[in-house]
């Protein structure tokens, strides 16, 4: 069983596409573990995108994801890190294959919709940028 973090970004959000991207996952059979809507601060953004610090659309991207609140979500299931990106598809939309949430959704390289974790390692740092132990439901059955 793995966990991921999944963000619907400020786009999805405005959209209104955050009950459709997480049913999405929903209905696929991987299951939410947490959720929160939550406004991400500069110091946040930067956190959660360090390994893009020296990138040359670094700071856009801060801008980007900090120009409105975003869907947090913990997501939960088998292989569920690389289940996710599957779903989300390409990171440019017009590179996506439809039936992904990008492909169906989306035309904006940076108005992409939505961010998945891209290894069980990030996600399990992402996941605590975002989420104390707390808040995470574990399954009963
Ligand atoms: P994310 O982290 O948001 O889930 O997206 P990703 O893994 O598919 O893509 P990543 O390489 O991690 O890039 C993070 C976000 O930065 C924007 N980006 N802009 N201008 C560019 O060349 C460029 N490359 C990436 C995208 O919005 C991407 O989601
Ligand atoms: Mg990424």
């Amino acid at each position: 069983m793995q966990r991921t973090l999944v963000l619907v970004k400020p786009d999805g959000v405005k959209r209104g596409l955050s009950g459709e991207i997480l049913s999405r996952f929903e209905r696929r059979g991987l299951r939410i573990a947490a959720l929160k809507m939550v406004w991400m601060d500069k110091a946040l953004a930067e956190r959660h995108y360090a390994v893009h610090r020296e990138k040359p659309f670094f700071a856009s991207l801060v801008t980007f994801i900090t120009s409105g609140p975003v869907m947090a979500a913990v997501i939960e299931g088998r292989e569920a890190v690389d289940v996710v990106r599957r779903m989300m598809g390409e990171t440019d939309p017009i590179k996506s294959a439809p039936g992904t949430i990008r492909g169906d959704f989306g035309m904006e390289l940076e108005e992409n919709l939505v961010h998945g974790s891209d290894s069980v390692d990030n996600a399990r740092q992402e996941i605590a940028n975002f989420f104390q132990d707390g808040e995470i439901i574990a399954q009963k059955d």
